[in-house]
């Protein structure tokens, strides 16, 4: 029997090891000892990612009230200065003199409060949450690492610098000359690239308020640290929807876009104990109201999505920044407003890591120890493997004929070295939900077995009924 042991300890260390080894995700420039904070996904790791990126699209973009678009990387500089991130988007940086290491100044004070609530002094990290969260410039900050005398991590001592912001925008340039008037900067968010093009889409859809616009694509933060895998990288992928309303009606859709949210991890099978939202402390710069989904990864809670009332920030900037009404006539009831925005935003690279995370499992069948990838049929990288029992007596024939027939329907892989026990053990680590064996019976009536991944039972059909047992069960 199966039992499910060993979720609620798996180690981070775990889930990379088994990504490198298994294809999922390696090291960016491996050979050349790697680039921090860069990642690539591996053959596995791309279907899983497409097909997590494919599921919110459906979700987001196949109802009448959402359309999509992508936009360039690359966006006019006054864009930037529009959204206030060539003012506001940084964090504040401290160095060590000793170690020479680099550290993000909250950061270091939020390590300081998890010690205390660790050893049990809960008030004083209330009391230190409170200053951090009141903190506004940086000397403030750097005073509550003196005052708490927090030291290094690395060289244990205080030799600090000041605190000081730091852009987390990458700069780069237009044309041969690096000059001012060439910068241009990767995009930090892909939200910019939908309120340029609010009116664009408006217009050559006829949509009406309440609509969306949603996309996906890169994004890039020159991040101080990098940290935990696919968590904390500087180069990402975002899934980002942006819906106007009216003013007045924003609270009830941050509410319905909230819940439309949750459902959608709750749909694709996610641990939902391991979920939780979390109103933010402290807004950014645009929000009225802010409310993060975090998972609970091996080294704790961590966003994975953002839901924001953006308020008529980002219109009524653009129009002033480029001289154009962004604006909405309401023809029913002859009024002329900004709208406001209720804004998701959510990571693919993000939750591509919370669903590796959450899909592990380490089981113990018949004594024997397996590790199986429980992810959603719809995630899941490859929907099916195909098996020839023994590769003689007209077996492997039959199988490649299944495989060429079913690869071009869903993706499908073809397996003949082995034990068949053992072949089974490498897909349930891939998470394939289904694997079809050809034995002696097949070539006798045409039948084959399909195993099924978590519960392992075995169920025999005609091969000519695969392609559709396997459909709707994966629900394509
Ligand atoms: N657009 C919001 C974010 O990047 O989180």
């Amino acid at each position: 029997m199966a039992s499910n042991a060993g979720q609620s300890t798996i180690s981070l260390e775990t889930i990379v090891s088994l990504a490198k080894r298994r294809g999922f995700v390696f090291q960016s420039s491996e050979i050349y000892g790697g680039l921090n904070g860069c990642w690539d996904y591996g053959p596995l790791g791309v279907e899983l990612l497409r097909n997590i990126k494919d599921a919110w699209w459906r979700a987001m973009t196949y109802r009448d009230d959402v359309e999509g678009i992508d936009a360039a990387i690359l966006m006019h500089p006054r864009v930037w200065e529009a959204s206030g991130h060539v003012q506001n988007f940084s964090d504040p940086l401290i160095d060590n003199k000793t170690s020479k290491s680099r550290h993000r100044a909250d950061h270091l004070i939020e390590g300081e409060i998890e010690k205390l609530r660790k050893k049990g002094r809960t008030e004083k990290a209330a009391e230190l949450e409170a200053k951090l969260a009141a903190a506004t410039d940086p000397s403030q900050l750097y005073q509550l690492i003196i005052e708490h005398e927090i030291k290094d991590p690395v060289s244990g001592t205080m030799d600090w610098t000041e605190v000081r912001h730091f852009n987390l925008m990458f700069k780069t340039f237009i044309g041969p000359l690096e000059d001012t008037s060439a910068v241009v900067y990767l995009r930090p968010e892909t939200a910019q690239g939908i309120f340029v093009n609010f009116d664009n889409v408006r217009q050559s859809t006829r949509q009406k308020i309440p609509f969306g616009i949603a996309q996906i694509g890169k994004s890039f933060r020159n991040e101080i640290n990098t940290k935990y895998f696919l968590f904390r990288t500087r180069e990402f992928e975002q899934m980002e929807m942006q819906f106007f309303v009216k003013p007045g009606e924003d609270d009830k859709w941050y509410d319905y876009w909230l819940g439309e949210r949750w459902r959608w991890f709750q749909d694709l099978g996610m641990t939902m104990e391991r979920l939780r939202t979390k109103p933010h402390d402290k807004l950014a710069h645009y929000a009225k109201a802010a409310v993060d989904i975090e998972y609970e990864f091996p080294f704790g809670w961590g966003e994975i999505e953002g839901i924001h009332n953006r308020t008529d920030f980002d219109l009524s900037r653009h129009s002033e920044y480029s001289g154009k009404k962004l604006e909405y006539y309401d023809d029913q009831t002859k009024e002329r407003f900004v709208p406001y925005v209720i804004e998701t935003a959510v990571g693919a690279s993000r939750s591509t890591m919370a669903f590796l995370v959450d899909a592990y499992r380490e089981e113990e069948v018949n004594g024997e120890k397996r590790a199986v990838m429980r992810f959603h049929p719809r995630l899941a990288p490859y929907k099916l493997a195909v098996l020839p029992l023994v590769n003689k007596d007209g077996m492997p024939e039959f199988a490649t004929r299944i495989y060429h027939d079913l690869q071009r329907h869903f993706k499908t892989f073809y397996d003949d070295s082995g034990a068949v026990g053992r072949r089974y053990r490498r897909q349930d680590e891939v998470g394939t939900p289904f694997c079809t064996t050809v034995d002696g019976q097949t070539l006798e009536d045409g039948t084959v077995t399909v195993r099924e991944r978590d519960s392992m039972e075995q169920v025999r059909i005609p091969a000519d009924a695969l392609r559709t047992y396997v459909a709707e069960r994966v629900g394509l």
